[in-house]
Protein backbone atom coordinates (compact mmCIF):
# COMPACT_ATOMS: atom_id res chain seq x y z
CA UNK A 1 0.00 0.00 0.00
CA UNK A 2 1.32 3.70 -0.93
CA UNK A 3 1.16 5.87 2.36
CA UNK A 4 0.45 9.32 2.12
CA UNK A 5 3.36 11.60 1.03
CA UNK A 6 4.45 13.49 4.05
CA UNK A 7 5.63 16.87 3.47
CA UNK A 8 8.64 17.87 5.07
CA UNK A 9 8.48 21.44 6.75
CA UNK A 10 12.15 23.13 6.25
CA UNK A 11 12.48 25.29 8.88
CA UNK A 12 16.41 25.57 8.11
CA UNK A 13 15.07 27.07 4.55
CA UNK A 14 12.33 29.48 5.86
CA UNK A 15 14.51 30.93 8.43
CA UNK A 16 17.59 31.26 6.07
CA UNK A 17 14.62 32.97 3.65
CA UNK A 18 13.80 35.62 6.98
CA UNK A 19 16.76 36.41 7.70
CA UNK A 20 17.59 37.30 4.20
CA UNK A 21 14.95 39.50 4.15
CA UNK A 22 16.38 40.87 7.83
CA UNK A 23 19.47 41.23 6.40
CA UNK A 24 18.33 43.57 3.54
CA UNK A 25 16.25 45.55 6.06
CA UNK A 26 18.96 46.34 8.44
CA UNK A 27 21.49 46.73 5.71
CA UNK A 28 19.96 50.21 4.65
CA UNK A 29 19.65 51.42 8.43
CA UNK A 30 22.03 54.12 9.85
CA UNK A 31 22.20 52.72 13.25
CA UNK A 32 21.94 48.65 13.77
CA UNK A 33 20.14 47.30 16.20
CA UNK A 34 21.50 45.83 19.27
CA UNK A 35 20.42 42.78 21.08
CA UNK A 36 22.41 41.99 24.58
CA UNK A 37 22.10 38.06 25.51
CA UNK A 38 23.12 37.69 29.16
CA UNK A 39 23.95 33.94 30.40
CA UNK A 40 24.29 32.85 33.40
CA UNK A 41 26.31 29.85 34.73
CA UNK A 42 27.99 27.41 31.81
CA UNK A 43 25.01 25.35 30.91
CA UNK A 44 26.79 23.47 27.83
CA UNK A 45 23.23 23.27 26.14
CA UNK A 46 22.55 27.65 26.77
CA UNK A 47 25.96 28.03 25.53
CA UNK A 48 25.48 26.00 22.18
CA UNK A 49 22.00 28.19 22.19
CA UNK A 50 24.04 31.61 22.54
CA UNK A 51 26.56 30.78 20.56
CA UNK A 52 23.94 30.12 17.49
CA UNK A 53 22.23 33.44 18.36
CA UNK A 54 25.55 35.37 18.35
CA UNK A 55 26.47 34.21 14.70
CA UNK A 56 22.47 34.82 13.51
CA UNK A 57 22.71 38.47 14.49
CA UNK A 58 26.18 38.76 12.81
CA UNK A 59 25.05 36.83 9.76
CA UNK A 60 21.60 39.31 9.93
CA UNK A 61 23.70 42.76 10.61
CA UNK A 62 22.44 43.25 14.11
CA UNK A 63 25.26 43.92 16.83
CA UNK A 64 25.39 41.36 19.59
CA UNK A 65 26.69 41.72 23.36
CA UNK A 66 27.32 38.65 24.60
CA UNK A 67 27.10 39.38 28.94
CA UNK A 68 28.49 35.91 31.13
CA UNK A 69 27.83 35.58 34.20
CA UNK A 70 29.36 33.30 36.80
CA UNK A 71 26.94 30.37 38.10
CA UNK A 72 27.95 31.72 41.54
CA UNK A 73 26.29 35.17 40.87
CA UNK A 74 23.68 37.06 43.25
CA UNK A 75 20.32 37.34 42.33
CA UNK A 76 21.04 41.01 42.85
CA UNK A 77 23.60 41.14 40.53
CA UNK A 78 21.42 39.53 37.66
CA UNK A 79 18.59 42.05 38.05
CA UNK A 80 21.40 45.35 38.56
CA UNK A 81 23.04 43.27 35.39
CA UNK A 82 19.46 43.67 33.88
CA UNK A 83 18.43 47.06 35.22
CA UNK A 84 21.87 48.82 33.22
CA UNK A 85 20.95 47.42 29.96
CA UNK A 86 17.21 48.48 30.44
CA UNK A 87 18.90 52.20 30.76
CA UNK A 88 21.77 51.72 28.30
CA UNK A 89 20.62 53.70 24.83
CA UNK A 90 23.00 51.48 22.42
CA UNK A 91 20.69 48.69 23.65
CA UNK A 92 17.58 47.86 22.05
CA UNK A 93 16.97 44.32 22.85
CA UNK A 94 17.58 42.08 25.92
CA UNK A 95 17.59 38.27 25.99
CA UNK A 96 18.52 36.48 29.63
CA UNK A 97 19.15 32.75 28.20
CA UNK A 98 17.08 30.00 30.59
CA UNK A 99 17.06 27.89 32.50
CA UNK A 100 18.54 30.13 35.32
CA UNK A 101 20.52 28.63 38.10
CA UNK A 102 17.95 27.56 41.15
CA UNK A 103 19.16 30.30 43.51
CA UNK A 104 18.53 33.33 40.74
CA UNK A 105 14.80 33.57 40.37
CA UNK A 106 13.68 33.40 36.57
CA UNK A 107 10.32 35.24 37.25
CA UNK A 108 12.10 38.30 39.17
CA UNK A 109 14.73 38.28 36.56
CA UNK A 110 12.32 38.18 33.70
CA UNK A 111 10.04 40.88 35.01
CA UNK A 112 13.16 43.00 35.37
CA UNK A 113 13.32 43.59 31.71
CA UNK A 114 11.92 46.56 30.03
CA UNK A 115 9.01 45.24 28.32
CA UNK A 116 9.92 47.07 25.29
CA UNK A 117 13.38 45.59 24.97
CA UNK A 118 11.96 42.07 26.04
CA UNK A 119 12.75 40.34 23.17
CA UNK A 120 12.25 36.71 24.29
CA UNK A 121 8.58 37.93 25.00
CA UNK A 122 8.75 36.53 28.40
CA UNK A 123 7.76 39.76 30.34
CA UNK A 124 4.34 39.00 32.09
CA UNK A 125 3.01 42.07 30.04
CA UNK A 126 4.10 40.93 26.71
CA UNK A 127 2.70 37.39 27.75
CA UNK A 128 -0.64 39.25 28.48
CA UNK A 129 -0.83 40.82 25.15
CA UNK A 130 -0.42 37.70 23.58
CA UNK A 131 -2.73 37.29 20.29
CA UNK A 132 -3.61 40.86 20.02
CA UNK A 133 -1.12 41.50 17.78
CA UNK A 134 0.77 44.16 19.86
CA UNK A 135 3.65 43.40 22.01
CA UNK A 136 6.62 40.87 21.43
CA UNK A 137 5.73 37.41 20.60
CA UNK A 138 8.18 34.44 22.12
CA UNK A 139 9.99 33.40 19.40
CA UNK A 140 9.54 29.74 19.46
CA UNK A 141 5.66 29.98 19.49
CA UNK A 142 6.03 32.61 16.46
CA UNK A 143 7.95 30.26 14.31
CA UNK A 144 5.23 27.77 14.95
CA UNK A 145 2.63 29.87 13.95
CA UNK A 146 5.13 30.49 10.38
CA UNK A 147 5.79 26.78 10.35
CA UNK A 148 2.04 26.14 10.31
CA UNK A 149 1.65 28.56 7.79
CA UNK A 150 4.36 27.68 5.36
CA UNK A 151 2.63 24.17 5.48
CA UNK A 152 -0.54 25.77 4.37
CA UNK A 153 -2.80 24.23 7.69
CA UNK A 154 -6.11 26.19 8.04
CA UNK A 155 -5.98 27.12 12.09
CA UNK A 156 -9.40 28.40 11.91
CA UNK A 157 -11.91 25.69 13.17
CA UNK A 158 -8.90 23.00 13.55
CA UNK A 159 -8.77 21.17 16.76
CA UNK A 160 -4.74 21.73 17.59
CA UNK A 161 -3.23 19.60 20.56
CA UNK A 162 -0.59 21.05 22.16
CA UNK A 163 1.42 18.78 24.53
CA UNK A 164 3.28 20.41 27.15
CA UNK A 165 2.49 24.01 28.67
CA UNK A 166 6.02 25.17 29.33
CA UNK A 167 6.41 28.84 29.09
CA UNK A 168 8.63 29.18 26.69
CA UNK A 169 6.57 26.94 23.95
CA UNK A 170 3.61 24.91 24.72
CA UNK A 171 1.58 27.91 26.85
CA UNK A 172 2.35 30.99 24.24
CA UNK A 173 1.18 28.38 21.38
CA UNK A 174 -1.55 27.46 22.72
CA UNK A 175 -2.76 31.20 23.57
CA UNK A 176 -1.77 32.31 19.71
CA UNK A 177 -3.09 29.62 17.96
CA UNK A 178 -6.72 29.93 19.60
CA UNK A 179 -6.58 33.63 18.96
CA UNK A 180 -6.32 32.62 15.78
CA UNK A 181 -9.37 30.62 15.76
CA UNK A 182 -8.47 27.27 16.49
CA UNK A 183 -9.98 24.47 19.41
CA UNK A 184 -7.32 23.90 21.80
CA UNK A 185 -6.59 21.44 23.95
CA UNK A 186 -3.87 21.64 26.42
CA UNK A 187 -2.34 17.87 27.06
CA UNK A 188 1.03 16.74 28.84
CA UNK A 189 3.19 13.95 28.59
CA UNK A 190 0.67 12.48 31.66
CA UNK A 191 -2.58 13.14 30.17
CA UNK A 192 -4.51 10.00 30.56
CA UNK A 193 -4.95 8.52 27.39
CA UNK A 194 -2.85 10.98 25.43
CA UNK A 195 -3.19 8.73 22.05
CA UNK A 196 -6.99 9.66 22.29
CA UNK A 197 -6.20 13.32 22.57
CA UNK A 198 -4.02 13.15 19.31
CA UNK A 199 -6.05 11.33 17.24
CA UNK A 200 -9.17 13.95 17.42
CA UNK A 201 -6.30 16.93 16.50
CA UNK A 202 -5.43 18.16 12.86
CA UNK A 203 -3.02 19.42 13.99
CA UNK A 204 -0.41 18.34 16.85
CA UNK A 205 2.26 20.79 18.68
CA UNK A 206 4.37 18.56 20.28
CA UNK A 207 6.51 20.75 22.98
CA UNK A 208 6.72 18.57 26.24
CA UNK A 209 10.34 17.20 26.13
CA UNK A 210 10.04 13.92 25.79
CA UNK A 211 11.74 11.79 22.99
CA UNK A 212 9.46 9.32 21.14
CA UNK A 213 6.10 10.58 22.93
CA UNK A 214 3.87 10.59 20.09
CA UNK A 215 4.10 8.17 17.73
CA UNK A 216 2.16 7.42 14.26
CA UNK A 217 -0.39 4.99 16.41
CA UNK A 218 -1.66 8.52 18.14
CA UNK A 219 -2.12 10.56 15.21
CA UNK A 220 -5.04 10.42 12.56
CA UNK A 221 -3.83 9.86 9.13
CA UNK A 222 -3.02 13.53 7.53
CA UNK A 223 -2.44 15.06 10.74
CA UNK A 224 -0.13 18.19 10.48
CA UNK A 225 2.57 17.78 13.41
CA UNK A 226 4.90 20.00 14.43
CA UNK A 227 7.77 18.93 16.85
CA UNK A 228 9.18 21.95 19.48
CA UNK A 229 11.13 18.80 21.31
CA UNK A 230 14.99 18.55 21.55
CA UNK A 231 16.09 15.90 23.45
CA UNK A 232 19.39 14.43 22.97
CA UNK A 233 19.72 10.62 23.68
CA UNK A 234 22.27 8.52 25.01
CA UNK A 235 24.09 7.67 22.01
CA UNK A 236 24.54 11.37 21.80
CA UNK A 237 21.29 11.95 19.02
CA UNK A 238 19.56 15.07 18.66
CA UNK A 239 15.51 13.81 18.67
CA UNK A 240 12.51 15.55 18.82
CA UNK A 241 8.79 14.34 21.09
CA UNK A 242 7.92 12.43 17.77
CA UNK A 243 8.61 9.51 16.02
CA UNK A 244 9.57 10.96 13.26
CA UNK A 245 10.04 8.16 10.85
CA UNK A 246 6.91 6.16 11.66
CA UNK A 247 5.23 9.69 11.15
CA UNK A 248 6.41 9.33 7.44
CA UNK A 249 3.68 8.54 5.14
CA UNK A 250 1.01 8.88 8.02
CA UNK A 251 1.11 12.32 8.80
CA UNK A 252 0.50 15.30 5.72
CA UNK A 253 3.17 17.33 6.95
CA UNK A 254 5.73 17.26 9.94
CA UNK A 255 8.62 18.97 11.30
CA UNK A 256 12.11 17.83 11.67
CA UNK A 257 14.55 17.80 14.32
CA UNK A 258 16.68 19.17 14.33
CA UNK A 259 16.14 21.66 11.66
CA UNK A 260 12.19 22.28 11.97
CA UNK A 261 11.33 24.48 15.00
CA UNK A 262 15.15 25.76 16.33
CA UNK A 263 15.77 27.54 13.43
CA UNK A 264 12.73 29.56 13.04
CA UNK A 265 13.03 30.22 17.14
CA UNK A 266 16.74 32.30 16.26
CA UNK A 267 14.79 33.99 13.34
CA UNK A 268 11.89 35.45 15.44
CA UNK A 269 14.27 36.50 17.68
CA UNK A 270 16.43 38.67 15.06
CA UNK A 271 13.14 39.92 13.88
CA UNK A 272 11.95 40.72 17.45
CA UNK A 273 15.02 42.57 17.70
CA UNK A 274 14.43 44.72 14.71
CA UNK A 275 10.83 45.37 15.60
CA UNK A 276 12.59 46.98 19.29
CA UNK A 277 15.10 48.53 17.09
CA UNK A 278 12.36 49.95 14.45
CA UNK A 279 10.24 51.13 17.93
CA UNK A 280 12.85 53.17 19.42
CA UNK A 281 14.29 54.75 16.75
CA UNK A 282 10.58 56.50 16.01
CA UNK A 283 10.61 59.33 16.53
CA UNK A 284 8.22 61.04 19.23
CA UNK A 285 4.40 61.04 18.53
CA UNK A 286 3.71 64.80 18.42
CA UNK A 287 0.60 65.43 20.73
CA UNK A 288 -2.09 67.80 18.88
N1 LIG B 1 16.17 28.51 26.83
C1 LIG B 1 15.59 27.65 25.97
N2 LIG B 1 14.87 28.32 25.04
C2 LIG B 1 14.98 29.63 25.34
C3 LIG B 1 14.46 30.81 24.75
O1 LIG B 1 13.72 30.81 23.76
N3 LIG B 1 14.83 31.97 25.33
C4 LIG B 1 15.63 32.01 26.42
N4 LIG B 1 15.93 33.18 26.94
N5 LIG B 1 16.12 30.93 27.00
C5 LIG B 1 15.80 29.75 26.45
Amino acid sequence: MVGMQTRIIDGRKLAARMQGELAGRIGTMVDPPCLAVVIVGDDPASRVYVAAKGRAAASVGILSRIVPLASSVTEADVLATVRQLNEDSCVDAILVQLPLPSHVRATAVIEAVDPSKDVDGFHPLNMGRLGTGIGMVPCTPAGIMLLLSEARASIRGSRVLVIGCGAIAGRPAAALLSAAGATVTMAHKDTRDLAWECRRAEIVVAAAGCAGLVGRGHLQEGAIVVDVGINRLADGRLVGDVAYEECLGWASAITPVPGGVGPMTIACLMQNTLAAADARRQPPAVLA
